[in-house]
């Protein structure tokens, strides 16, 4: 049975908002700590043009890691797969998203997929352009017309405090930069990388992303191919393997539905010729996925039966 009102996904959010205070607001990017522990929204946008949300969905969330599947879909657009792949492996890592250590103990520095930092960095660096500005402008472009909605940027704040504290990262950089991996000026291509993760929007345009996904690269509302199928379904086959980072396994058991969480708290989901979803709840495990998002996403797997599997 689909979800049939707001009603009923807000009793799951109020069920699924008891667990935020097991959870922590990321804090390494210091303006993320800003966020308030206990917010918990969702929207999830029916193919047939259906939106139903509960919680604070006008709050507006950083795509953060999100933003890797988003990158990857206008690579693969720019470049095409031998290119990518060239450049990024095909396998989850098991580690933290940020980890350096299999850079470091394989034999080349080749990240092992798009969607742990390193990989995201070195996908970024293949964003064509002649600037930083028109690389972000083109990253933004396509982005907007993903979500039906212009008016998308970042956030300023955001951008500069994680590129202020981006040590790790810039690590990672010169690590790929040794092996070739990446040839560009690091500073410019995190200044790109912070600045695409800190494109902002709401649970609404985030679930409506997840339903382009979902239809395969259409639009939902104006019935245009915006993504080539088969670039988004191999994002959404990263979604499965690696989404959800060192807990992609368990949440494929659990939850059973290709989807991207990022640090500030969103999760994107995509069921193909069904539903998008977004939800922004900031209270992370340990593992860097929002708490709540996943109680809730699992509740709302069992509910209206989402699981691929
Ligand atoms: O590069 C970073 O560390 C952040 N901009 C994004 C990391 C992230 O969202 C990991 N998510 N769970």
């Amino acid at each position: 049975m689909p979800c049939q009102s707001n009603e009923e996904l807000n009793k799951l959010v109020l069920e699924a908002k008891k667990h935020t205070k097991y959870g922590e607001v990321a804090d390494y990017i210091p303006a993320l700590k800003k966020a308030n522990r206990d917010d918990l929204s969702v929207a999830i946008y029916h193919h047939d043009g259906k939106c139903y949300s509960a919680g604070d969905i006008q709050q507006k969330i950083t795509l953060q890691s999100i933003s890797k599947v988003l990158t990857l879909a206008l690579a693969l657009m720019d470049s095409g797969e031998e290119c990518v792949f060239k450049k990024v492996g095909y396998e989850p890592t098991g580690d933290p998203f940020n980890s350096m250590i299999k850079l470091e103990t394989s034999r080349s520095a080749k990240p092992l997929n798009p969607m742990i930092n390193a990989g995201a960095l070195a996908v970024t660096h293949l964003i064509k352009g002649n600037s930083v500005g028109e690389r972000l402008e083109r990253i933004l472009t396509f982005i907007r017309e993903l979500a039906g909605h212009q008016a998308i940027t970042y956030c300023e704040e955001v951008a500069k405090s994680e590129f202020d504290t981006a040590y790790l990262n810039r690590s990672l950089c010169y690590y790929m930069m040794q092996d070739g991996i990446i040839d560009e000026d690091v500073e410019e291509l995190l200044e790109l990388y912070t600045k695409q993760c800190a494109i902002e929007m709401d649970c609404l345009d985030l679930s409506r992303i997840g339903l382009v996904f979902a239809l395969d690269g259409m639009d939902p509302v104006r019935k245009k191919q915006l993504i080539p199928a088969d670039v988004a379904r191999l994002c959404k086959t990263f979604m499965v393997t690696c989404g959800m980072y060192n807990a992609s396994g368990e949440f494929a058991v659990r939850v059973g539905i290709p989807a991207k969480s990022g640090v500030s708290g969103g999760i994107m989901g995509s069921i193909r010729n069904r539903y998008g979803i977004g939800i922004f709840g900031p209270a992370l495990d340990e593992r860097g996925n929002s708490i709540g998002g996943l109680k809730l996403l699992e509740m709302m797997s069992k509910q209206y039966e989402l699981s691929i599997f």
